[in-house]
């Protein structure tokens, strides 16, 4: 693994000039962020070795070098699932580059459904913890002491400091946003509503099929994380309708520019 990161780490920094020190992962459709990068350059997964390929509808699968708001980023534009048939050292794999390129914060997007009866559709909530509902522990198996300890600590999973500073920002804005816990499942199925009601017994207050796994390596890799779930829909009883992954996207898509604008201010100085 060790060497596989560094091949990759090695080829990504052949294309790139700069140094960012701030990652970005946008979920499903969430590509909104993207067009405010600018001095762009962008290299498509399936060109870069090691990278798995995304194949999920509304990922475009890239990784995008430039500037958001003048601070050097790198972005992943499309993410790895687990319900695509990866394992999760594939899933994760990108983060281990981006730490090997330097990378030192990292900011995660997703949509969830909520399930605190407080929330309304295309809330945006600040991840302040999460669960871990995967059944498989992307640091499962060997720790290589290079990349982090065997047993991290996971008690401030997502950065109190940015949590603080993105409230601030998104306050100076008139932006709404609530802060919860964000369960982590496998997919690809939605919730029943028995287990929407599971997941809020257990202390969630969204749910949905990425992002845990990434943060975790992350934290391993000992980087500060900072994470917006888009809330696109409700597993609350009550108000619980079909669901589809469209428009799961359409409600993302409406509400990204106000994730964009509060994830661009977080990173300026
Ligand atoms: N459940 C799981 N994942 C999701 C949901 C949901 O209701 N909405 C968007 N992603």
């Amino acid at each position: 693994m060790l060497l596989k990161i560094q091949e990759t780490a090695h080829f990504l920094r052949s294309k790139i000039l700069t140094n960012p020190k701030t990652g970005i992962i946008l979920g499903t459709g969430l590509g909104n962020l993207v067009t405010q990068i600018t001095d762009k350059t962008e290299i498509p997964y399936e060109t870069i070795p090691n990278f798995p390929v995304s194949t999920v509808e509304g990922h475009s699968g890239k990784l995008i070098v430039g500037k958001l708001g003048g601070v050097d980023v790198l972005a992943m534009q499309g993410r790895f699932h687990f319900y695509e048939g990866y394992d999760m050292k594939a899933v994760t794999f990108p983060v281990r580059v981006m730490k090997a390129l330097g990378i030192e914060t990292l900011l995660v997007s997703n949509a969830s459904g909520g399930v605190n009866p407080g929330f309304e559709i295309g809330d945006l909530m600040i991840i302040t913890d999460h669960i871990n509902l995967f059944p498989e522990h992307p640091l499962r198996g060997k720790n290589f002491p290079e990349l982090g300890t065997r047993f991290p600590d996971m008690s401030e999973a997502y950065s109190k400091e940015l949590i603080a500073k993105a409230k601030g920002i998104a306050a100076k804005h008139n932006i709404k946003v609530v802060e919860g816990v964000y369960a982590g499942t496998t997919g690809p199925t939605f919730e029943t509503p028995a287990e929407y009601r599971y997941f809020r017994t257990i202390g969630a207050d969204a749910v949905g099929m990425s992002t845990v796994p990434e943060v975790i390596v992350a934290n391993h890799a000992g980087m500060r994380c900072f994470g917006i779930s888009i809330v696109t829909d409700l597993g609350v009883p009550g108000k619980i309708v079909e669901v589809s992954h469209e428009e799961v996207q359409e409600i993302g898509n409406s509400v990204q520019p106000l994730m964009t604008l509060i994830m661009k201010e977080l990173i300026q100085d």
